[in-house]
């Protein structure tokens, strides 16, 4: 990246908080230049006390020199406390804008990149971000300042230890630099241990179940210490390393002061340098070492920005294949058409084949078919989770799905899933997923008119108990999920049946639930019972993406040759199992 480039990133993200960094910039320079008084009081204090200076200069030194040490904290505290600020306000914007360009990539993009990636892409490259916004320039303007106010302060002494200093700081840069490309690499391998570590922790007890019932733990835990002594080893080398390299620093300084002090003694038998002079040089030797630790970790945060910028710029380079539309769908019940639809996910492995069917406004659609046929896709099409491919179209109220606005599509149709979620959140934000705008009476008489109401009252604080994650039994959730959908009151349901069994009771409180929602809307559903298949008023039959059969519920129940009267005769759950 140039120049040019970073100064553009910076201007775009820090403008809106110039207050804020024009206040750091002061705060760091105030660090400064408090930093490089310390040394000057200390040799006046000196040199008057030899000299059998007056009491009272003495006294004025220590006074300021507790007024710089206050004043040091005091723009230290200011410093670091502006310095999280202003990172944290412009890599949150950043964080924003990706996960809002992340929600609205096709499902295409989601299946192709796991949770855990999107993650380390939205939160960990913006916070390798973070430092560059917060302090780069502040930081390393301020260590080049600091590193020329000490050198130009010993050079003004006398030009030998000035030189003599620039060159043990030219020395020590380089091997601070060489020592943390050495512990880069390693600090890196520990992270990694962590992340395997706790990506290994989350998958496992997030099927702790599955892991129990089949006995497994045992072997998990296993698995679990040979990972755990992985990082164990990464660990114990990073700190080690750590502290080698630390050492090596010091050792090098220990040399640097030495250094000062020969040279400073010899100056002061020379008769030039007073023992304060000895002090300032010797303190200021000390000083060298924050620029240049500063400095050499800048670099360092540098290369790290770069390589994070590059891939949040990559990702949101990304367009979602689902483009947005700008109409609106019509309110009421909804007429569905599918017209020439074609679909795969891979290319050469087609899912839906010249798909063509419609269905009427406030009609119910049972969609039959083998596992793998293609039902499951059809839903996710009428959603714009994928566009159909070219030639096709699928139309909603007789407006088609690329003409209208995502909003508003997924406004006016609403789906039960199979595998409902449920979040661990207040009965209150599961139905209304979080809309806060949605009134405790509305959603109290949707769970009246599902009937749910004897649920409703088994709750130790109303709307306001907390779901657990898990918490509700398959049947309870679909009942949730219902609740869910009436309160959006979608002009098309659809509704993907669950294949496994309920108890009875519970049965009969779906089949009312359904029919309570589908009173007055279209509605699709996916049916995996006889009891559904015989509410609905058409009949679709999905084979390997085609369309099989449809028609009339009554007509092909009638019709002795026709494949629907077939399964009624042997049975739909086996065949659709
Ligand atoms: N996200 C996906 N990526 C790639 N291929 C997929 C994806 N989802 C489904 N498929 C494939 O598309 C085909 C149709 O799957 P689909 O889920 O639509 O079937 P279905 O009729 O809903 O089956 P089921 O009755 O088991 O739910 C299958 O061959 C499946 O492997
Ligand atoms: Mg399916």
């Amino acid at each position: 990246m140039s120049a040019g480039a970073y100064l553009k990133l910076l201007g775009h993200y820090l403008r809106p908080h110039k207050p804020r960094v024009a206040l750091l910039a002061v705060f760091i320079f105030g660090y400064i230049g408090v930093r490089l008084s310390f040394p000057q009081i200390g040799r006046f204090f000196i040199d008057t006390a030899r000299a059998d200076g007056p009491l009272d200069s003495l006294m004025w030194a220590a006074g300021f020199y507790l007024i710089a040490g206050i004043g040091r904290q005091f723009f230290f505290l200011g410093s670091s406390y502006l310095g999280q600020d202003v990172g944290w306000r412009t890599t949150n914007r950043m964080r924003g804008e990706l996960s809002e360009h992340c929600l609205r990539l096709d499902m295409g993009f989601h299946s192709a990149h796991t949770p855990g990636e999107l993650v380390e892409r939205v939160d960990g490259d913006t916070t390798a971000l973070s430092n560059f916004f917060s302090a780069f320039a502040a930081h390393v303007i301020g260590a080049c300042l600091l590193l020329i106010g000490v050198l130009v302060f010993v050079w003004r002494e006398d030009w030998r230890i000035g030189l003599a200093l620039s060159l043990f700081a030219l020395v020590a840069f380089m091997a601070i630099n060489l020592t943390r490309s050495i512990a880069v690499p390693i600090y890196a391998a520990e992270r990694e241990g962590f992340s395997r570590l706790y990506g290994f922790l989350e998958e496992r007890l997030a099927g702790i179940e599955d892991i129990r019932v089949n006995g497994a733990v045992g072997f998990i835990l296993d698995r679990f210490f040979r990972v755990n002594r992985d990082a164990y080893g990464r660990v114990m080398k990073s700190a080690v390393m750590g502290a080698i390299l630390r050492s090596i620093t010091t050792i090098l300084f220990a040399f640097g002061h030495a250094m000062a002090m020969a040279m400073g003694y010899w100056l002061y038998v020379q008769g030039e340098f007073t023992i304060g002079t000895v002090y300032l040089v010797f303190e200021y030797t000390t000083l060298l070492r924050f620029p240049l630790f500063q400095l050499s970790e800048q670099i360092n945060d540098l290369q790290r920005a770069t390589a994070g910028f590059k891939r949040i710029e990559a990702l949101h380079r990304i367009e979602s294949r689902v483009l947005d539309g700008d109409g609106r769908i019509s309110p009421g019940p909804l007429a569905v058409a599918f017209e020439n639809v074609d679909f795969d996910y891979f290319p050469g492995s087609p899912v839906l084949r010249d798909v063509s069917f419609r269905l009427e406004e406030g009609q119910t659609l049972g969609l039959l078919g083998r596992t793998g046929s293609g039902k499951t896709t059809l839903i996710r099409l009428l959603f714009r989770f994928y566009d159909v491919h070219e030639g096709g179209q699928i139309r909603l109220g007789g407006e088609a799905l690329t003409d209208v606005t995502l909003n508003s599509l997924r406004q006016r149709v609403g789906m039960v899933t199979q595998d409902v979620q449920i979040f661990r959140a207040t009965v209150r934000e599961n139905l209304s997923l979080f809309d806060e705008q949605v009134e405790d009476d509305h959603i109290l008489a949707a769970i009246d008119a599902l009937d749910l109401s004897d649920w409703y009252d088994t709750l130790p604080n109303g709307l306001d108990s907390t779901i657990a994650a898990g918490g509700l039994s398959a049947g309870e959730s679909q009942l949730l999920a219902f609740a869910r959908v009436f309160l959006k009151d979608p002009g098309l349901v659809i509704l993907d049946e669950p294949s496994s069994r309920l108890d009875p009771l519970t049965e009969r409180r779906i089949e009312r639930a359904v029919n309570e929602l589908l009173r007055g809307r279209t509605a699709i559903v996916i049916a995996h019972h006889l009891a559904t298949v015989q509410r609905v008023d058409d009949i679709m039959i999905l084979d390997e993406g085609r369309i099989l059969e449809h028609g009339r519920r009554e007509t092909l129940a009638q019709d002795p040759t026709s494949e629907f009267a077939r399964l009624l005769r042997v049975g739909l759950e086996d065949h659709t199992a």
